[in-house]
């Protein structure tokens, strides 16, 4: 963290502190039906406040058009936060302009306000210099604690960190203190296990961890697709066929690289998809023509919690079978209570996240037990990618 500057750094008694969060939380029935986001981010806005700083929370929320729209109104979300950090948040309706900028000036020093969707301005997408011009008008001092936006180059996350002294939130810092330990740093040997559907989505995630990892362990659909260039026939199961040549050639990149590629050697296998659908178990080799593969089987369970015992540092995005119905969630609750436990026997260091990764942790119980799990998307697989973020190379400075 040598080359961020964070909290501890600058002096915030009596500024005005502008903090790009990440309020882009899920909802159900017009109400947040998640607040991990708004909890995980309150620590740096009760900070600050305790300091004596104006805090005015700036994010996007939804995927509005460029205009304003009442579905995406942060308001809701803003009342949620107010939960968040024990204590009352103010609303402006606007984001920069004479009504951002009132509402910044009738704030005390301690308060919090948050400023309505920057998305409501279509300039915010189009990091556009004007547009950060417009909100550095608001304050003093940037903060950027949305890790899971800085994929993004926005004038929020991006120009706008060039426009005033900057740091990183608790939440950033946290979350890149976690990822550096797990891929950039790691202690070795580094597993990466990685679940999901399809290979097309995560081409340059696996080109990218062939090369950094010891060992990368495929489960979920997207195994189907290896198990299928190898020529390994299986069944009805999920597979992109016509991916079978980058998957050859994820195998071939290993393989020039040192890592080993570790797929199931049996499976769980249904005629349907539905949960409670009648299942058993067969060797990989044994898969008949209409037979679905929907989940890993317990040989290969074994035989990675076999492989986990000498390593030191797990990176996981994606569960191994269709784990939202049962029983084909199986094989991931199972390795995620392996990680989980080695985690807390202190024998390893585990990192996950992206998209259903933290469903799955959840649905498994642990995901407390783990070292860090990763409240981003998006943002955690363009890192998995080896992509530098915009939002983080502008806080490094370069
Ligand atoms: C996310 O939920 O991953 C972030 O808030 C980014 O949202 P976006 O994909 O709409 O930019």
């Amino acid at each position: 963290m040598a080359d961020f500057r964070t909290l501890d750094d600058i002096d915030v008694a009596g500024k005005t502190v502008l903090v790009r969060g990440d309020l882009n939380v899920p909802m159900q029935d017009g109400k947040v039906s998640d607040t991990t986001r708004l909890d995980r981010l309150a620590p740096t806005l009760t900070e600050l406040a305790k300091k004596g700083a104006k805090v005015v929370v700036m994010s996007h929320f939804g995927r509005p058009k460029g205009g304003p729209d009442t579905k995406n109104s942060l308001r809701v979300v803003a009342e949620a936060l107010a939960v968040a950090v024990g204590q009352d948040v103010a609303f402006a309706t606007d984001c920069v302009g004479p009504v951002a900028e009132a509402a910044v000036a009738a704030l005390p020093a301690g308060g919090i306000l948050v400023l309505e969707n920057l998305r409501f301005h279509a300039e915010e997408e189009k990091n556009d210099a004007a547009f950060a011009a417009q909100l550095a008008k608001l304050g003093d001092i940037y903060v950027n604690d949305a890790f899971s936006s800085s994929h993004r180059a926005h004038a929020s996350i991006e120009a706008l960190a060039r426009l005033l002294p900057n740091a990183a939130g608790r939440l950033m810092e946290a979350e890149l203190q976690a990822l550096t330990a797990a891929l950039e740093h790691p202690e070795r040997p580094v597993v990466a296990i990685v679940g999901g559907a399809k290979i097309s989505t995560k081409l340059e995630l696996l080109g990218n961890l062939v090369s950094r990892v010891n060992i990368l362990v495929l489960g979920g659909g997207m195994a189907n697709t290896f198990l299928h260039a190898k020529g390994v026939a299986i069944g009805a199961s999920l597979c992109e066929k016509d991916m079978a040549d980058q998957a050859r050639s994820i195998m071939q990149k290993a393989e020039q690289a040192g890592c080993e590629v570790v797929l199931p050697i049996d499976g769980v296998v249904a005629k349907e998809f539905k949960a409670g659908a009648a299942s058993h178990v067969v060797a990989i080799g044994a898969i008949a023509p209409d037979d679905l593969m929907l989940d890993i089987g317990p040989a290969t369970v074994a035989a990675l919690a076999a492989k986990l015992a000498g390593v030191k540092t797990v990176v996981w995005n994606g569960p191994l079978g269709a784990f939202e119905i049962t029983p084909f969630d199986a094989g991931t609750v199972a390795l995620a209570k392996e990680v989980a436990r080695l985690t807390r026997a202190k024998s390893l260091l585990s990192v996950a996240g992206g998209g259903d990764t933290v469903s799955a942790l959840a649905h498994a119980g642990v995901e407390g037990d783990f070292s860090y799990v990763s409240a981003a998307g998006g943002a955690f697989l363009e890192w998995l990618e080896g992509k530098e973020l915009p939002g983080v190379a502008v806080l490094r400075g370069h």
